[in-house]
C-alpha cells in the first residue's frame, strides 16, 4: 500500500489508500472531523436515527452552516482558509430551490423558487419564479460583514408564460439560460432557453415526446464533448398536486439540438432526479430520489441514491450501471462536480460530497434541506436551501457547463 505524507499550511493528510487521515488539532476555521472511528460502535442504548429527513447525523452537535469532514480528501477541496456564509434569506418564501446557472459575463447566479413544495407559493393555479441574485453585490455585503449571515437583493425575472414551474438548469448554454420545466395543469413539461439579460425572452426547444407530454421534467446537463442535451423525467408535478397523474415511466432522456430528435437513454429508476457528466463525457451520474414522495410520503426502503453509468460513445445510452452512494440524510437531488471529479449533492443537512470512488468524504452542513447548488466560478460554491442561500468559499475549481462550444 502506497503511504504518502502531504503536509500543507493547515493540516498533516496522511493518504493510506485513498482514505486521508486528519489531525483535527489543524483543522481550518469552521471546520468539524468526525472520525468514522469514532462512531462505528455506537452501543446499544445509544439514540439511533429512524427517520432519515427529520433526524440528521451531527454528533458533534455544532451549530450550522460548517464543514463536516469524514475523510482527509475533503480538506483539500476546502483548502487553507475556507469560509461559509448565509449570503440571502426570506423566511416565508423558499425562493431558492433549483435550477442553479451561474453566467460568468455578468457575474450573476439565476435559479428558481420550489415549484409547488412547502413554501413555494406556487400551486395549480400559481406558476413558480425564477430570480437571480449579484455575486459582485454578495463580495461586497461579505467584506462589508466579516462574521454575520448578509441579506443581498433578490431579483425576480418577468418571464414568458411558455415557461411553467422551472424545475431544473444548466449552462449558459449558447449564450442562454437553459432551463426544464414541469409545466403546470395541462401546460406542458419543457426545455426552454432564456436570454440572461433584460428582456429575458425565452424559446421553447422541446415540449412533447411524439406528441405525448412529458411527466414533468426536473433537471438537464448539456454533455461536455457531444453537445447533446440530458434530462431526467419524473412525477413531482403530480406528487406536488400540480400536474396530472404521470402517462409515462420516469426516465432519462436525450434531446439533439440540431436535429431536435428525442430518445431515452436510461430507465429502471424510482424517480431520477439530479444528473451530471463527468468533464471528460465518459460517465454519468443520476440521482434516484424514491425515498422522497410528496403526499404519498417518505419511504425509507426506497432508492435515496446516486447511480453511476458509462456513456456509449456511439448511441449515448447509459449503461454499466452501478450504484455510488446512498445518502445518510433525505434524498440526493440535484448532482454537480467539480474539476477533480467530485460529486456534491443536495440532501437533507446541507451539501454532502463524495469521492469518485463513492466514499463519503464531508458535508456542507446546514441542518437543512438543500436541493441545488453550483459554483459562481472556481472556489465559490452557491448552495440553495429553500428560504436561504449559502455561500462556501473553498478550493475546489468549477467545471463549464455549457457542452463543446464552452458557452
Ligand atoms: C497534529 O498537529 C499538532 C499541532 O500542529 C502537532 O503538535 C501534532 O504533532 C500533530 N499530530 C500528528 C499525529 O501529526
Ligand atoms: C423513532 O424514534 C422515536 C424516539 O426516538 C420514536 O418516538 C418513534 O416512534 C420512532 N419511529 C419509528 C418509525 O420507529
Ligand atoms: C419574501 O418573498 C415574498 C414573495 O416574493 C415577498 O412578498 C416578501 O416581501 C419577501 N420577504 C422579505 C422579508 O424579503
Ligand atoms: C454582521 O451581521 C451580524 C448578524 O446579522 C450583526 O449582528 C452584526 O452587527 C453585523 N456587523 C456589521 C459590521 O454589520
Ligand atoms: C419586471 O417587471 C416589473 C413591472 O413592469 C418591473 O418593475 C421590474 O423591473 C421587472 N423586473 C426585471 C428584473 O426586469
Ligand atoms: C432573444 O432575442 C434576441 C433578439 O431577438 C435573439 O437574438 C435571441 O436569440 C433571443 N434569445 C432567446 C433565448 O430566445
Ligand atoms: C445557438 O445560437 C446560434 C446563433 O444565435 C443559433 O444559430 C443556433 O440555432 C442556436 N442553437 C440552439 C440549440 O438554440
Ligand atoms: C415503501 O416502499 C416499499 C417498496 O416499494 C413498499 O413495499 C411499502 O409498502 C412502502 N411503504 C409505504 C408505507 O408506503
Amino acid at each position: 500500500m502506497l503511504l504518502l505524507k502531504v503536509v500543507t499550511g493547515i493540516a498533516a493528510i496522511t493518504f493510506s489508500g485513498v482514505f486521508a487521515s486528519v489531525n483535527d488539532s489543524q483543522l481550518p476555521s469552521q471546520t468539524v472531523f468526525v472520525d468514522p472511528r469514532s462512531f462505528a460502535v455506537m452501543n446499544p442504548n445509544a439514540d439511533f436515527r429512524n427517520d432519515s429527513f427529520t433526524m440528521l447525523f451531527n454528533p458533534t452537535s455544532t451549530t450550522p452552516p460548517f464543514f463536516q469532514v469524514f475523510d482527509g480528501r475533503f480538506l483539500t477541496i476546502l483548502g487553507d482558509t475556507p469560509s461559509f456564509r448565509e449570503i440571502a434569506s426570506n423566511a416565508t418564501f423558499a425562493f431558492a430551490h433549483e435550477a442553479p446557472i451561474y453566467n460568468e459575463l455578468t457575474d450573476e447566479v439565476f435559479f428558481s423558487s420550489n415549484d409547488g413544495g412547502p413554501l413555494g407559493m406556487s400551486d395549480l393555479n400559481e406558476n413558480n419564479v425564477i430570480s437571480k441574485i449579484s455575486m459582485k453585490e454578495v463580495e461586497a455585503a461579505l467584506s462589508v460583514n466579516a462574521t454575520g449571515p448578509v441579506n443581498v437583493p433578490i431579483t425576480q425575472l418577468n418571464l414568458s408564460d411558455t415557461i411553467q414551474m422551472t424545475n431544473g438548469g444548466t449552462g449558459p448554454y449558447n449564450s442562454s439560460l437553459l432551463l426544464v420545466t414541469s409545466g403546470r395543469g395541462s401546460l406542458p413539461p419543457s426545455i426552454v432557453l432564456v436570454n440572461p439579460l433584460p428582456p429575458y425572452n425565452a424559446t421553447v426547444l422541446l415540449d412533447n415526446y411524439f406528441g405525448r407530454q412529458f411527466v414533468s421534467l426536473n433537471d438537464i446537463k448539456v454533455h461536455p464533448t457531444n453537445g447533446k442535451l440530458f434530462f431526467t423525467d419524473v412525477d413531482y408535478g403530480f406528487l406536488n398536486l400540480f400536474r396530472p397523474a404521470p402517462l409515462m415511466p420516469f426516465q432519462v432522456y436525450r434531446f439533439d439540438p440540431d436535429t431536435s430528435a428525442v430518445r431515452v437513454v436510461a430507465d429502471g429508476f424510482n424517480k431520477p432526479n439530479g444528473i451530471a457528466f463527468t468533464p471528460d463525457g465518459s460517465t454519468v451520474y443520476v440521482s434516484d430520489t424514491g425515498a422522497s414522495g410528496g403526499f404519498l410520503g417518505n419511504n425509507l426502503t426506497l432508492p435515496a441514491s446516486i447511480y453511476v453509468f458509462d456513456v456509449d460513445p456511439v448511441t449515448h445510452v447509459f449503461k454499466n450501471r452501478r450504484v455510488l452512494a446512498y445518502a445518510d440524510a433525505g434524498v440526493p437531488d440535484g448532482i454537480q462536480l467539480d474539476s477533480d471529479g467530485n460529486i456534491y449533492s443536495g440532501c437533507a443537512d446541507g451539501t454532502q460530497v463524495w469521492a469518485p470512488d463513492g466514499t463519503l468524504i464531508g458535508k456542507f452542513f446546514l441542518g437543512m434541506s438543500t436541493a441545488e447548488m453550483i459554483f459562481a466560478g472556481d472556489g465559490r460554491l452557491v448552495i440553495l436551501a429553500e428560504t436561504k442561500m449559502y455561500l462556501a468559499k473553498i478550493a475546489a475549481k468549477s467545471v463549464p457547463l455549457g457542452g463543446p462550444s464552452g458557452v
